[in-house]
């Protein structure tokens, strides 16, 4: 297979590297175009774009494969749990037990936020939204602990603090939220159950632990711990490569996920299904809605930039989404919705033609819904999970002699050089 490839432009031609991925990726290295050609490439929403080279995640599309570090995600929601996930993403194997348990007793260590942080959710208007809150609050830690030091082990803490403290963080806003008394994390908890200890525990109903919940949550935060070079993510890389510190980039990341068309979508998924069941209309009013050119809608938790098949994380949550439905003896009309939807899409021809398959936000609001999350939360649940691959990225970026500063450039289309002309002359 050919190493290079040749550009003709005008009567010069120009030859550049292509550089082969793991798993037989290819891409044209354009790194000397500008220099060689005085050109630029173009690709608006870099969809053709590859911003780095990373060994941490495997997606394919096509096929619809998600790997982290090599290991299917399949196995790691079957098997594994969100702890070692995270220490897979962020290490680069999976973790003995030796430095498992170092590892959660270190995330343990770091579970509490300082008292004064308090005082900021307090100021925070009542309706602001979580997502906006988490990232204030984030980017606020770094005032609160000292700086990311260039040794092996302040890496360590200053990552299993972000980890550990922005669970406690995302409880605690909803705990504000609604007035109640902020729950302590507790260390005798695992990671997932003590999230669920401080969302759920108060003075007048105790919180009874419960597995299968704990078991969900574990999947739930497994399956979105990465996903490549996603908006967010992107988002950590290009911020850090300012060189600000990691809690900054992560705080910059959560903003990015908060958008419907990314993150968000968990949420809007939900909202749809409401406005649905509050309309009487029928799915396929709403389907015929979204393949109208001329309508705004778009069906949310269907269409992915990367999967043109089924979202292998859809497959999973939607199991999980149905035990967890069933554990609570819950009977939720927006799942009937939802199914119907779902059928509908998949044997519409727009839907295939356009390979829109439902994303793993379709089914995961239901499954955090009945587990009693309230839907404001949702894209909070979302970056409490995609928190090891953002720092897991962030990290590699920092190891990596690459990396530089992103900058990408344009071609502009507006008007040429125009005299400035004073405010009395202008009529
Ligand atoms: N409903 C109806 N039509 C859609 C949808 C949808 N959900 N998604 C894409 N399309 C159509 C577009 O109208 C467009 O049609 P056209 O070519 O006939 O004009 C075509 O499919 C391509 O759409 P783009 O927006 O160019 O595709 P892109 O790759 O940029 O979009 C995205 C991906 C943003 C996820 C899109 O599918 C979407 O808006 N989905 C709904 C929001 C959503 O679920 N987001 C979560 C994604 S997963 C995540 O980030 C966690």
């Amino acid at each position: 297979m050919s190493k290079t490839v040749k550009l003709t432009i005008d009567d010069a031609t120009y030859e550049f590297p292509i550089v082969e991925g793991s798993q037989g990726e290819r891409a044209i290295d354009i790194s000397t175009l500008r220099q060689r050609t005085g050109m630029i490439t173009l690709d608006v929403g870099y969809a053709n774009t590859g911003s780095c080279t990373s060994r941490i995640t495997f997606m394919d599309g096509e096929r619809g494969i998600l790997r982290y570090r090599g290991i299917p995600v399949e196995q790691l929601a079957q098997h594994s749990s969100f702890v070692e996930t995270a220490y897979l993403l962020i290490f680069g194997s999976l973790p003995t037990q030796r430095e498992l348990t170092r590892f959660s007793v270190l995330l343990n260590d770091a579970s509490l936020v300082h008292e004064d942080m308090k005082v900021f959710y307090q100021n925070f208007p009542r309706a602001s939204h979580p997502m906006g809150i988490l990232s204030a609050m984030v980017n606020a830690l770094r005032s609160f602990y000292p700086e990311l030091q260039d040794v092996e082990e302040e890496v360590d803490v200053t990552v299993t603090r972000l980890l550990s403290k922005v669970r406690t963080l995302a409880a605690m806003s909803y705990k504000i939220s609604r007035g109640h008394t902020v729950v302590y994390p507790r260390p005798d908890l695992s990671y997932c159950a003590n999230f669920l200890n401080m969302m759920f525990n108060s003075p007048v109903k105790p919180y009874v632990i419960d597995d299968e919940m704990v078991a969900a949550l574990n999947v739930f935060w497994i399956l979105h711990a990465d996903h490549e070079q996603n908006c967010s993510t992107s988002t950590v890389r290009m911020v850090g490569s300012g060189r600000v510190n990691l809690y900054a980039s992560i705080s910059a990341g959560i903003a990015a996920l908060w958008g419907p068309l990314h993150g968000g979508a968990n949420q809007a998924v939900i909202e749809m299904l409401q406005d649905i069941a509050a309309s009487g209309r029928s799915p396929r009013h709403y389907i015929e809605r979204a393949k109208d050119r001329n309508d705004s809608f778009r069906l949310m938790g269907f269409g992915h930039r990367v999967y043109k098949t089924y979202d292998p994380r859809a497959r999973i949550i939607k199991g999980t989404c149905d035990r967890v439905l069933a554990k609570q003896r819950i009977v939720d009309p927006l799942l009937d919705i939802a199914h119907e939807v779902e059928e509908l899409a998949l044997k519409d021809d727009y839907f295939l033609e356009h390979h829109l398959y439902p994303n793993v936000d379709f089914y995961s609001g239901i499954m955090l819904r009945a587990m009693g999350i309230p839907t404001n939360m949702f894209t909070v649940m979302f970056a409490i999970g995609r928190l090891p691959g953002w720092i897991a990225q962030w990290k590699e970026s920092m190891d990596d002699n690459e990396w530089k500063l992103c900058r990408p450039r344009q071609i502009y289309t507006g008007p040429p050089q125009i005299d400035y002309v004073p405010v009395k002359s202008r009529g």
